[in-house]
């Protein structure tokens, strides 16, 4: 698939089930993710790949972590967290990390995370795998950036979610390019 047909059909899909990415796989896709442009070669980021058992043991995380900061959580809230990583056979975790750098503020070295991020996910869609980046509020839960072993600079840019779906891939809506681009006069 050459890289204009994978940006143009990339779809993410919230269900998704065996087979995902070998080794191999990951590979290529990780050494996409860290081809993503970045300014000073700060190289602000990381990634832990979670599969099998470890999916079970990242549902206990997020259980016992929003119990910390929500003492009087509902039963239902608990069953929805402890599905949550279940939704896919791997999960990636995508970690900005932060870099001192009195060139390079912050906000462009999220840029330079989330452009690694899409990198690694149209590669995945070009290796035949379809993932869905996800965040919400467990990506600043302390207790869940503790067990993923994040450092004080660390932080969570997304769950990716990987594997194949079985079910039909949604519609892709392409919205009027002049919505969104024009000529400056
Ligand atoms: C930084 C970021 C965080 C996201 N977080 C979520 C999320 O928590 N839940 C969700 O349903 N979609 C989330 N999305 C959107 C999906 O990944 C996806 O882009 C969206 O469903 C549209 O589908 P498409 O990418 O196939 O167009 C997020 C996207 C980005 C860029």
């Amino acid at each position: 698939m050459d890289v204009l047909e994978a940006i143009l059909t990339r779809n993410a899909q919230g269900k998704l089930e065996l087979p995902a990415p070998d080794k191999s796989a990951l590979d290529k896709a990780f050494s996409c993710a860290l081809r993503a442009p970045d300014h000073q070669v700060l190289r602000p980021w990381r990634y832990l790949v979670i599969q099998g058992e470890g999916l079970k043991r990242l549902a206990e995380l997020y259980v016992s972590a929003s119990i910390a900061v929500e003492p009087d959580i509902s039963s239902e809230k608990i069953e929805k967290l402890r599905k949550m990583p279940l939704r896919a056979p791997m999960i990636v975790v995508a970690i900005t990390a932060y870099k001192a750098d009195p060139k390079v503020p912050r906000e462009e070295q999220l840029l330079s995370s989330g452009a690694g991020i899409q990198n690694f996910i149209l590669a995945l869609h070009g290796l035949g795998f379809t993932s869905m980046w996800r965040t919400g509020p467990l990506t600043e839960n302390p207790g869940v950036k503790k067990g993923l072993g994040l450092a004080d600079n660390e932080h969570i840019s997304g769950f990716v979610y990987v594997g194949t779906p079985h079910s039909d891939a949604k519609k892709i809506v392409h919205p009027p390019l002049a919505d969104f681009v024009s000529d400056w006069k």
